[in-house]
């Protein structure tokens, strides 16, 4: 969800409102991926290198995730929309800690669209976290190291439970992972778009979807002779 900043820059105001449109961005995809009956979801929210953002940025992006957390959480339930968040929770204030595990909670049954967001989320640092608890495992006897596969390295990341994404869109122009599921995606397809975060609309979500079906994707083989 990249180019709030230069949405309001474009328009004289303040980073903040760009933050602000893209919050209604957020509203109108989730609406759209839940119309549509895609299963999963998954939005980057905010990354664990966004810390380095000015503080009184990074203070109005916190307060948009509770109004959200505490705005949104009834018509997600509605929705039948599961949500869950991918991150390092403990850097994050305490009560947006207890919100997030509250719409985990509250949703946990659900069987619509799996929406989670990436907040405070950075890929290598899950992937180290993720090394880190196997190495430990192996060190005190409990793991053979030789058993390690990436199945089941995949099950100590954040996204255990999640299959792969297929699809990556990424959003202002820019053509870069920026650290997001960078396990995950091994065979994502990319999408890069031109349009600011706050101006990408349900159309153009819906043409991405479009455009992603028409991709030939063949996971390292071949495509199979098509039969006559
Ligand atoms: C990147 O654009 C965007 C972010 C770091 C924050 C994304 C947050 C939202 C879309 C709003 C809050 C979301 C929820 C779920 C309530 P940028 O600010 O880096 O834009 P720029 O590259 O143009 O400066």
């Amino acid at each position: 969800m990249d180019g709030n900043g230069r949405w309001a820059r474009k328009r004289h105001l303040p980073r903040a409102a760009g933050h602000v449109a893209g919050v209604s961005t957020v509203r109108e995809i989730v609406r759209a991926a839940s119309d549509i009956g895609l299963a999963n979801l998954t939005l980057y929210a905010f990354s664990s290198e966004n810390w380095k953002r000015p503080a009184s940025e990074i203070s109005h992006l916190m307060g948009l995730f509770r109004a959200y957390f505490r705005g949104d959480l009834d018509e997600l339930e509605e929705r039948g929309v599961r949500v869950r968040i991918i991150g390092n929770r403990k850097r994050v204030e305490d009560d947006i800690r207890a919100m997030i595990e509250e719409a985990e909670h509250r949703t946990v049954a659900n069987a619509g669209l799996n929406l989670t967001f990436a907040f405070d989320y950075g890929g290598q640092e899950e992937i180290a976290a993720a090394a880190r608890e196997l190495a430990r495992a192996a060190a005190e006897g409990r793991l053979d190291p030789e058993t390690i596969t990436p199945e089941l390295f995949a099950t100590r990341l954040f996204t255990h439970g999640l299959p792969e994404p297929d699809l990556i869109i990424r959003t202002s122009g820019e053509r870069r992972m920026s650290n997001f599921l960078l396990w995950q995606s091994a065979y994502a397809e990319l999408m890069f778009v031109e349009t600011l975060w706050p101006d990408f609309s349900r159309n153009e979500f819906l043409d991405a979807l479009r455009k992603f079906g028409e991709r030939n994707r063949r996971f390292g083989g071949v495509v199979p002779e098509a039969v006559a």
